[in-house]
């Protein structure tokens, strides 16, 4: 039985023993741009972030059963006009480039156009295309930025 072992042994340290190394090759250097924001704005952009994605969840339940109401009341709720008037810390806006605010603001509006693609009763396969669409957004800002909070 000893012969088998070794191979195991093998795969383990391929698996788990290279990354302990110190040579750090597991480690890819964080190459995104940081921006400062405050521990408020900071908890404010993560909630605002975390809806994105529970919604992403609802409207993708509601594709996958066939509910258009519950895939439009859901998108609609995350897109610009239903957050036109939210409160917003008074700080952040000035904080934002704008390469930052065109890919949210695309956000918002691929989540206003999911609302109405699902209200017209758009075929499913069509509002998941705009939801991907709409999700690059997430990508590239997440490829783009990082928060490194501030006092
Ligand atoms: C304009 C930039 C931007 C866009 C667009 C964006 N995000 Fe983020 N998101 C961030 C940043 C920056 C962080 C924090 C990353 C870090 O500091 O490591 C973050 C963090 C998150 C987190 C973690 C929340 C937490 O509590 O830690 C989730 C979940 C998330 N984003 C979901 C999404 C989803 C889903 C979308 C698209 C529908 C999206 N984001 C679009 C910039 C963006």
């Amino acid at each position: 039985m000893r012969y088998r072992i070794a191979p195991i042994i093998v795969v383990l340290w391929a698996l788990f023993g290279a990354d302990a190394s110190p040579s750090g090759a597991g480690e890819a250097a964080d190459s995104r741009e940081p921006v400062q924001r405050t521990d408020t704005e900071k908890a404010f952009v993560l909630e605002q972030m975390r809806l994105l994605l529970s919604s992403i969840v609802v409207i993708e339940e509601g594709l996958g059963s066939n509910d258009m109401d519950v895939v439009a009341r859901e998108a609609a709720a995350r897109g610009r006009k239903a957050n036109a008037t939210l409160a917003r810390p008074a700080t952040l806006s000035a904080k934002e480039s704008e390469a930052w605010k065109s890919m949210f603001g695309s956000v918002r509006g691929g989540f206003d156009q999911i609302a109405e693609q699902a209200a017209a009763r758009a075929p499913a396969a069509q509002i998941n295309k705009t939801l991907a669409d709409t999700m690059r957004n997430c990508v590239a800002c997440h490829q783009t930025y990082r928060i490194e909070e501030t006092r």
